[in-house]
């Protein structure tokens, strides 16, 4: 595998190469990220992979310094997963002068995971688009397990006209049903017990709306009182139209449900897809 940290090596070593397959990170890899490389693998001729912690995209009072970075580990799953190229930029490579040009996704950007992290996808959207004119993939794959993200980016793309196909993965789960995330690792061992909860909640919201169950903000509201008597603080748990995460219109079917919920230190989020089947009245 191929490591480069200057834009212009990066383009030099890509110059020629076809069928790009790009897996953008923040590092600190697990199964999550190496499934969707596996994926960009099975996709193309060659996978770029990426590691940047993006201060664009933290708030204050967020874990940018904290963040866990293990470039070493990191190297070793990618190549083993049969990455080609490492896209890992210093901060002066990718920002050597201060972001003045951003990408401002329209009014999604304030709600859910936007409510709470105001310019979360304002920078998420504006690193993206850079490390696409980087890299300049045909493809890009990004987990659902970020939900909102993969929907702002695959809307950026078809908005920009930019020649690439967004391509989304199933979330990674461990055995118990917990989300793999970056961000567990901040969990103590009574709170990783804890933790599969939220994926349960959701697993009985997305179960209750399969079965006809329409008063959505009912079933909000018991997820979020159950949460909070077991120590959670929950800032959503919603559901949702998978076009565009507004509140389902009548009759929309094809769903999905999302939370936020912090347990201890940490944010942890999920969400399960519903296709829910028409109920006759
Ligand atoms: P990061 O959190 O490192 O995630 C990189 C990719 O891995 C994202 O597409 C994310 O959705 C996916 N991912 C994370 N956990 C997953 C899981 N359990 N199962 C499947 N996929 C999972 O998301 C980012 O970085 C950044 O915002 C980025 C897009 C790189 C822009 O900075």
């Amino acid at each position: 595998m191929q490591i480069h940290s200057a834009i212009p090596d990066l383009r030099a070593a890509l110059n020629n190469r076809r069928g790009i397959v790009f897996v953008p990170t923040m590092g600190n890899l697990h199964a999550g990220h190496i499934a969707l490389m596996a994926q960009a693998r099975a996709r193309g001729d060659t996978v770029v992979a990426s590691i940047f912690v993006n201060r664009l995209q933290f708030g204050l009072g967020e874990d940018f310094d904290k963040y866990p970075r293990t470039f070493a580990e990191d190297c070793e799953k990618l190549s083993a997963a049969g990455v080609d190229l490492l896209f890992a930029p210093a901060e002066n490579d990718l920002y050597p002068e201060t972001q003045q040009y951003y990408v401002d996704p329209p009014e999604i950007q304030s709600q859910l995971e936007g409510a709470f992290r105001p310019g979360h996808f304002r920078g998420v959207a504006t690193v993206v688009l850079k490390l696409f004119n980087i890299v300049r993939p045909e493809v890009a794959l990004f987990g659902k397990k970020d939900y909102q993200q993969l929907m702002v980016l695959r809307n950026m793309t078809r908005q920009l006209a930019l020649p690439i196909e967004i391509v989304g993965g199933e979330t990674v789960r461990a055995d118990d049903g917990l989300a793999l995330s970056s961000r567990n690792g901040y969990l103590t061992p009574a709170e990783r017990a804890e933790a599969p909860r939220l994926h349960r909640v959701l697993r009985g919201i997305s179960d209750a709306v399969r079965n006809g169950r329409r008063d959505f903000a009912k079933l909000e509201s018991e997820a979020v009182a159950e949460l909070g008597r077991n120590g959670w603080k929950t800032d959503y748990v919603a559901v949702r139209q998978q076009v565009d995460l507004r509140v389902p219109q009548p009759g929309n079917t094809v769903l999905v449900v999302l939370a936020a919920s912090r347990l201890g230190k940490p944010r942890l989020l999920d969400n399960i897809e519903i296709q829910a089947v028409q109920h006759e009245r």
